[in-house]
């Protein structure tokens, strides 16, 4: 069985399937039979059911990409910040692209970008228990050797095209695991600041004039001005600044 030298719990235990409908589906069914270790991953060759963030799907060619969950227990964490794991886990994934190539984005909330172009989508889930995370489903399908993308996607790309050469999965997964532990420790060790600042440093399209697109259809102008502690977006317009959750604006340019 792989196991990573470079962390101290991420990635330790590693189950490679072959053959899933999702990770994350995969890792919630452990979760109901026993309690694996912190910072178990779960990667899958070929993910048949990838699910995506708000009821969407996630397709990645077999063999190509990385789809994988890591299961963690924030129990550290109020529910009510549990944005701030976001954050972590973006700013985890961003640094360890950045080691890779040069401008990487997170697009809100945690949508990884390379310029103008997503690699990667990020879907947590957590289980709480009153007041607090009990335990935290993290799925990441980052592309990473895929050329071809459905056209139906918006501004699909992978590593692989973008530096125009092959990576190996285990060293990008290697790699992930690293940051994201690294960033995951911050956050337990209550280093809220510094995930806020990083997270904004990362953050695609930070006070450029954008155009949204409101539920209803109608367009507008205005520039993002940062997040809010719940994770809403913060848009300033003409009108003043308004809270977008992810189901309340779109995304234009
Ligand atoms: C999104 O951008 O909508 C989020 C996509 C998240 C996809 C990953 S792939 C591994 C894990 N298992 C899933 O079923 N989904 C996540």
């Amino acid at each position: 069985m792989t196991t990573f030298s470079n962390t101290l719990f991420v990635g330790k235990v590693l189950l490679e399937l072959n053959k899933i409908d999702s990770t994350n589906k995969h890792a919630l069914k452990l979760l109901s039979k026993n309690k694996p270790s912190e910072g178990t991953v779960i990667s899958a060759w070929n993910q048949e059911q990838g699910r995506g963030q708000i009821g969407r799907t996630w397709q990645s060619e077999p063999g190509k990409n990385l789809t994988f969950s890591i299961i963690l227990y924030p129990t550290f964490l109020p529910a009510k910040k549990q944005f701030l794991l976001n954050q972590a886990i973006a700013l985890g994934i961003s640094d360890a692209i950045s080691t890779f190539l040069p401008d990487v984005k997170v697009k809100w909330p945690n949508d990884i970008y390379i310029g103008n172009e997503k690699v990667c989508g990020v879907l947590i889930q957590n289980i709480l228990s009153g007041t607090s995370i009990q335990s935290s489903i993290i799925g990441i399908g980052l592309n990473v050797n895929q050329t071809d993308f459905a056209k139906d996607l918006p501004n699909p790309s992978s590593l692989g095209l973008i530096a125009k050469k092959e990576f190996d999965l285990l060293q990008v997964l290697e790699r992930l695991c690293e940051k994201i532990e690294t960033r995951y420790l911050q956050l337990r060790g209550g280093n809220y600041d510094l995930i806020e600042k990083d997270y904004l440093k990362y953050l695609y399209r930070l006070q450029e004039e954008s155009l949204f697109q409101y539920p209803e259809g109608e367009v507008f102008s205005g520039s993002i001005v940062g997040v809010s502690e719940t994770g809403k977006l913060k848009i300033h317009h003409k009108k003043g600044e308004e809270l977008f959750d992810i189901r309340e604006v779109k995304f234009i340019i």
